[in-house]
């Protein structure tokens, strides 16, 4: 049966790679998330004094960037790949909200970007992918045969986020989740470069009432139309 590629977009904790991690490993494709990738690139920068509360040296991060290496390692006891950066096991750390803080800022780089998408597309050359980002359908996989694109109300969103980080012990508050989920819906949509839009030819699924099993089940007929098709 040949595979296809199948690109998910959307707004921040949208449960795209929820849904996306089930669909890979249901279709025995890889499954890429792309966000990860961003959030390991802002890991470094915060971690080696380029970008903080108050300044962003954004030349200077792009002086180094060669210094980062990206890659994923399949996590057999998870049942999908973890993020390291330079080596090193982050698939944690790049969850907090201090790195969701600085991260859309970091997404905003266009030679950030460009190197992150030039490995997404490696990644997905021989297809058989599952990829969830902001950017997925309409620039690095523009042809891809499914593209889906996620919304739900900045509410639902945020307390999903703050379900989640309370269940690994964070201690947060909702209200400023929610203020960093509005944030980066706006910085991520407005950017110059690559903004969060929705393909022309993108399903949109609004999953603000629905739950994890219906999603998947509208997500997983629509893949098996496309891939049908395509064999
Ligand atoms: O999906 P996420 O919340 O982990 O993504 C983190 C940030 O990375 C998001 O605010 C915008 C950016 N991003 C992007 O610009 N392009 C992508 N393909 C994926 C994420």
């Amino acid at each position: 049966m040949d595979k296809i590629t199948i690109a998910i977009d959307g707004f921040s904790s949208t449960g795209k790679s929820t849904v996306a991690k089930r669909l890979a490993a249901t279709l025995g494709y890889i499954y890429v998330d792309s966000g990860a990738m961003y959030r390991a690139v802002t890991l470094y920068a915060m971690n080696n004094g380029y970008i903080g509360e108050d300044y962003f040296d954004e030349a200077g991060l792009i002086a180094v960037l060669h210094n980062i290496d990206i890659t994923f390692h399949f996590n057999e006891e998870l049942g999908f790949a973890e993020v390291f950066l330079n080596d090193i096991n982050v698939e944690k750390q790049i969850r907090t909200l201090e790195v969701s803080r600085f991260v859309s800022q970091i997404a905003t780089v266009s030679d950030i970007r460009e190197k992150m998408v030039l490995q997404q597309q490696r990644f997905g050359k021989d297809k058989g992918v599952v990829m969830d980002g902001r950017d997925i359908g309409t620039v690095v996989f523009p042809h891809a045969e499914l593209k889906l694109f996620m919304i739900a109300t900045a509410e639902k969103r945020a307390q999903r986020r703050y379900d989640e980080l309370i269940a690994r012990g964070d201690e947060v508050d909702y209200e400023d989740v929610l203020q960093n989920v509005q944030s980066r819906d706006h910085i991520d949509s407005t950017r110059a470069d690559s903004p969060l839009t929705k393909a022309d030819d993108a399903v949109e699924i609004d999953n603000s009432e629905m739950t994890l099993e219906e999603q998947f089940e509208i997500v997983y007929q629509y893949a098996l139309q496309k891939i049908n098709k395509t064999t």
